[in-house]
């Protein structure tokens, strides 16, 4: 199924459904033999600064949403001034609707997400890690505590400092169980979970990475990013270089393979690795096998709710970091499409994304706490037939105010109730207008 060179299958795992020969490396021992921690031993071997300039050739993007360059980010790092941890912070909150790559990596390859961790500790001087988890992954929380048990016995987190006291870095890293909010994924949400707070974004700058958890330098990082940290260091940065594409637009390439979770109306759901760039017809035809039931394909969710919608004439659209600029969405998100049929209610669509958005909203900002409610209220009346074409304007106008994006709120998760309905309603407007009646315009009647 998977097209890419054996080796690399083997590195990033590919899991299509039902295949048996995806990989299953769970156990610390079972990792080693397949090559794993090579990669850690030998960044050991070099500079922490080389291994941050590495990632940063690499153009290694993030892959937990917004696809900010990860060696960029850990080269905004205050120099260490002794005084208290750095910290590594992984993000395995994994709310987004739709979305459900990172799980499949702990679940099937938690070494190579510690390996990744233990790597990118060492290029940052990072001694503290805390992997965060998303409460409702009971699972995948048991696997990875097991795991981190395992590296710790093995010298590579612990005191003794990495690969048996060799180089003299020594990292913890902890498990922290969420309590299931999708705000706690954003990164300075996490940051007030893990202080053990609610999970209420912070304003920023400061970022992170000079003022973070505790106050302290910290990197943000999803966990598929750090896994692909492995196969860099592995294979080189040609390697990497060599799967992907350039941006179409003169901008950041979107190099490296990526793990992208497809749901919907497909025949073989499931999270498949394929190269940035494939198409979304390609995805659905070659590695989900094609529509459900031979139905048409009508849109998709780019990746992830928060970025809006494809609509029907964009089955072309390349996946790639540009996919935004291109397609008129926010982004490629994380590259999880949920895919619509013909048959598709586009208003329930519509509705059910604004509920997802109204509940999950932490409440601090007004245009996102009132206007996400009212975007709910709106669209319900129109899924009901209740609204008129006045209504319909009044949504695209309140939903189009909020976010980050328009500079109104903190965070992005209003950006999501933006994209998501804005795109929705100008992608499939005629069954919005068909449910509404005219707007009621007053007659004036003067008196004779
Ligand atoms: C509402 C909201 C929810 C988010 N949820 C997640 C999440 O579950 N996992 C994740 O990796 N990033 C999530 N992000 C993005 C993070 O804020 C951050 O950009 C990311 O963890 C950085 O990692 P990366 O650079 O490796 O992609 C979310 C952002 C927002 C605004
Ligand atoms: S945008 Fe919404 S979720 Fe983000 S901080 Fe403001 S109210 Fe909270």
């Amino acid at each position: 199924m998977n097209f890419l060179e054996p080796a690399l299958t083997a590195r990033i795992p590919c899991f299509p459904h039902g295949d048996t020969k995806s990989r299953h490396v769970v156990s610390y021992d079972e990792y080693v033999k397949t090559g794993g921690y090579k990669a850690l031993a030998k960044v050991l071997e070099m500079e922490p600064a080389q291994v941050v300039a590495l990632v940063k050739d690499a153009v290694l993007r993030g892959r937990g949403g917004a696809g900010f360059p990860a060696g960029l980010k850990w080269s905004f790092l205050p120099p260490v001034d002794g005084k208290g941890s750095r910290y590594l912070c992984i993000n395995c909150d994994e709310a987004e609707p739709g979305t459900f790559k990172d799980r499949l990596l702990v679940d099937f390859d938690p070494h190579l997400v510690l390996e990744g961790i233990a790597i990118a500790c060492y290029a940052c001087q990072l001694d503290v890690a805390y992997f965060f988890i998303r409460g409702e992954y009971h699972h995948q929380a048991r696997v990875m505590q097991r795991a981190i048990e395992e590296a710790y016995a093995a010298g590579i987190f612990g005191k003794g400092g990495m690969m048996k006291g060799k180089v003299k870095f020594a990292a913890e890293c902890h498990l922290h169980r969420g309590a299931g909010a999708y705000i706690c994924g954003e990164e300075t949400g996490l940051l007030e979970a893990i202080e053990g707070k609610r999970g209420w974004p912070r304003v920023k700058p400061p970022f992170p990475a000079v003022k973070g958890l505790f106050g302290r330098p910290t990197i943000v990082n999803n966990v598929e990013t750090l896994a692909a940290v492995v196969p860099i260091i592995d294979r080189g940065v040609s390697w990497w270089k060599s799967v992907g594409v350039e941006s179409a637009f003169g901008g950041m390439p979107s190099w490296g393979p990526k793990l992208m979770g497809v749901s919907g109306h497909v025949n073989r759901p499931g999270v498949f690795e394929a190269p940035l760039g494939i198409t979304l017809r390609s995805l659905v035809d070659d590695y989900c096998g094609g529509m459900r039931g031979g139905k048409r394909f009508k849109g998709a969710i780019a990746g992830g709710v928060s970025m809006g919608v494809l609509g029907t004439e964009q089955f072309d659209a390349r996946m790639d970091f540009d996919v935004g600029r291109a397609c008129d969405v926010l982004g490629l998100g994380t590259a999880c499409p949920t895919i619509f049929d013909e048959d598709t209610d586009m208003v329930a669509v519509a509705r059910n994304c604004a509920r997802f958005f109204m509940n999950e909203s932490c409440g601090q900002c007004t245009p996102c706490r009132e206007g996400s409610g009212w975007v709910y209220k709106l669209l319900t009346r129109i899924e009901q037939r209740d609204a008129t074409t006045g209504d319909l304007d009044l949504l695209v106008e309140v939903a189009g105010s909020m976010g980050l994006s328009e500079g109104t709120t903190i965070c992005g998760l209003a950006d999501g109730t933006n994209w998501a309905v804005r795109t929705i309603v100008s992608k499939f407007r005629g069954e919005f207008e068909a449910r509404v009646k005219p707007r009621f315009v007053p007659v004036h009647v003067s008196a004779r």
